[in-house]
């Protein structure tokens, strides 16, 4: 496929990227597995842990794309909780819903939703995530104040991000893993834009530090994060 890339700044960006999504739907799972060599799991149920949700509790999983880690918050929260997966991408939507259907997890729902604008009332959740996604919005304040009005005051977010390292040798690594065998996995898989998309968007995204400080703008308290995979992942949390 020819697709040129989502361009971060035009006026088309979150279109784009929407239909990006909607198109490697279902080859996603397969690419984050090879990707990460597995360990994409591990990273999401370590965010799971970060929002400390007990039983009964709720959750919004933002940008859920195939719901893993709504599925991973619903375990937390069990059968007397709440978890909702939202995403605008509807085939993305349609993978989750079979998936929380395989595993027999009635405690979440999968729905239409625009990070950007979020159609749920103000401190409605518990905890919010957001896995992977965060990179992908087309206005990052934007997404961090509406995650911030549906928490519950003293409820806690969750970012997982791809970050780009900064010292060397993992910085190399990152160029040759990113620029060259992820595009390169992505003509396989049949979508290599999407996959020249990635690298491009991590660039683009605040290091570590930065985004730290777009949370505290957005009004988020203790914040803190961990880097992971030779500081090629970044988990971030904060308390409204
Ligand atoms: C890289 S995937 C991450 C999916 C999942 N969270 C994971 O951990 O694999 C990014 C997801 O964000 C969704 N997305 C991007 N921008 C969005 C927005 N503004 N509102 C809702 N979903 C969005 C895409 O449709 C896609 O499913």
């Amino acid at each position: 496929m020819s697709q040129t890339p989502p361009r971060r700044g035009d006026e088309q960006f979150s279109g784009e990227v929407n239909s990006m999504f909607d198109r490697i739907s279902g080859v996603y799972d397969r690419m984050n597995r090879v990707m990460t060599a597995g360990l994409d799991q591990t990273w999401r149920e370590r965010a799971a842990d970060r929002v400390r949700l007990e039983p009964g509790q709720s959750a919004l999983d933002l940008c859920s794309g195939t719901g893993d880690l709504a599925l991973a918050l619903a375990e937390r929260v069990g059968p007397e909780g709440r978890v909702v997966g939202a995403d605008f991408s509807r085939p993305m939507l349609e993978l989750a819903d079979v998936k929380a259907r395989n595993f027999g997890v009635a405690q979440v729902e999968f729905e239409w939703a625009d990070t950007l604008d979020l159609p749920y009332e103000d401190e409605s959740f518990d905890a919010v995530t957001i896995s992977f996604g965060a990179r992908n919005l087309a206005d990052l304040p934007k997404g961090l104040s509406e995650m911030y009005r549906v928490l519950k005051p003293g409820g806690s977010l969750a970012i997982l991000e791809i970050t780009q390292p900064s010292r060397q040798p993992l910085a190399s690594f990152f160029v040759l893993w990113f620029d060259r065998i992820v595009p390169l996995l992505g003509k396989f898989a049949g979508d290599s834009s999407a996959y020249e998309y990635l690298p491009q968007s991590v660039r683009s995204f605040p290091d570590a530090g930065a985004l730290a400080d777009h949370m505290d703008a957005a009004g988020f308290r203790h914040i803190r994060w961990t880097l992971m995979a030779g500081s090629i992942i970044a988990l971030h949390s904060g308390v409204r």
